[in-house]
């Protein structure tokens, strides 16, 4: 028997403010999109911006549906837009929000299970990393350096 053992890690920013000027527009972003979420169901309302190399940004919130599984995450909901649209353009970073009309979310929200797996079909098809930074309502900010910390072991397409 043998032992993998997988480290990870996130940088930490107390708020909004540490983080450098283009991140604060990105995050900002995500805050004001989140307010767009339709979350009837859940009343938790998550934005997600996407930075593109070439400047542009694309948003994103969640879309919920009484058939709860036909709603989609905030995060997916902008990543295949920018797929869509850009299929050919870096993603360089994305920031997310979450808030929650039941409690103030003070804690950074990191994207689900199926986020993280649909973050890194893109993260592997540009080979280039997303820088990834999630935060709740209000408090600090975990950064990723790229999908892969959120996501050891992944599966893609190498095992097809
Ligand atoms: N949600 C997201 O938008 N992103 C995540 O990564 C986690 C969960 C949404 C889905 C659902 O509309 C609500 O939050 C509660 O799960």
């Amino acid at each position: 028997m043998s032992k993998i053992t997988i480290t990870t890690e996130f940088d930490v920013f107390n708020s909004i403010e540490e983080l450098s000027t283009p991140i604060q527009n990105l995050m900002q972003q995500a805050i004001t999109i989140r307010k767009s979420a339709y979350a009837p169901y859940s009343n938790f309302k998550v934005g997600t911006s996407i930075l593109l190399e070439n400047g542009k940004i694309l948003v994103g919130s969640n879309q919920e549906n009484a058939a709860y599984p036909s709603g989609l995450c905030a995060e997916r909901v902008a990543i295949y837009q920018a797929g869509s649209l850009y299929p050919k353009t870096k993603i360089i970073a994305m920031a997310i929000s979450a808030s929650s009309e039941h409690n103030t979310i003070n804690v950074p929200i990191p994207p689900c299970g199926s986020c993280r797996q649909s973050i890194a079909e893109y993260e592997i098809k540009q080979n280039y990393p997303i820088e990834i930074y999630f935060m709740g309502e209000i408090g600090s900010i975990y950064k990723s350096d790229s999908l892969k910390n959120l996501l050891p072991l992944l599966f893609d397409k190498k095992f097809l």
